[in-house]
């Protein structure tokens, strides 16, 4: 008899810690700091690490982004959308595939020009939107759609107040202005990255620094 009181304890204990050590499993798979950019490219088993899910985007397209990240988005938007009412932004490119990277890539050479396509877009394969974690936005401002890259840079008070809030909601900046050299790429204002930690977003966003940066002095 006692032996089997033990045995059933034995088995309880187990059970606990087989679904204990799958929770955490599960609750690390995602790097929400992971890195990608020039010089680090998407990790390779990346797309069995992430959860996306269907989200439809400001044109009308069903498009996929990180679970997480389509959440904190909604509250985010749902945020302005009380605060403000002279803009509204919605999701435009989210999540990408490596090759609809390179369609945009070909697009960007043929209308810009080299100079300006490696300036702005990621050669496939080194791409942010590859994560998942990455949304640009589409900005319409009273009504009317800011679609051009320079026009919505020109928004800077419409801007200033938006990112004034991506911390709130664990999404940082990923283009700054001021930091080419570092993250490679020229500022982009409609680029936002979920990192899923309030706190890091406010350290990066207070600081105004690069996730680079955040991550070489953590
Ligand atoms: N515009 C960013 C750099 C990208 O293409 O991923
Ligand atoms: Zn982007």
């Amino acid at each position: 008899m006692k032996k089997k009181v033990l045995f059933g304890l034995f088995v309880l204990v187990m059970c606990f810690t087989i679904i204990g050590c799958g929770k955490e499993e599960e609750k690390s798979k995602t790097d929400y700091l992971v890195l990608v950019n020039k010089q680090s490219k998407l990790p390779e088993d990346w797309e069995e690490r992430i959860e996306l899910v269907d989200y439809t985007n400001g044109l009308g397209e069903t498009v996929k982004i990180e679970k997480k990240a389509a959440k904190a988005f909604e509250e985010l938007r749902e945020d302005l959308k009380k605060e403000y009412s002279d803009f509204v932004i919605e999701a435009d490119s989210t999540y990408r595939s490596v090759a609809r990277q390179q369609e945009i890539w070909d697009e960007f050479l043929n209308e810009k020009g080299e100079e300006y396509t490696k300036k702005y877009v990621a050669v496939p394969g080194t791409s942010e939107h590859h994560t998942g974690l990455a949304i640009d936005i589409k900005l319409d401002k009273n009504g009317t759609i800011v679609y051009d890259n320079d026009e919505m840079t020109a928004e800077k008070d419409i801007f200033s107040r938006i990112h004034a809030k991506l911390a709130d909601y664990g999404f940082i900046l990923r283009y700054p202005e001021g930091k080419e050299d570092i993250t490679g790429y020229g500022p982009e204002v409609w680029h936002f990255r979920y990192v899923d930690d309030k706190e890091i977003a406010k350290e990066i966003m207070d600081k105004g620094i690069t996730l680079e940066e955040y991550l070489k002095n953590k």
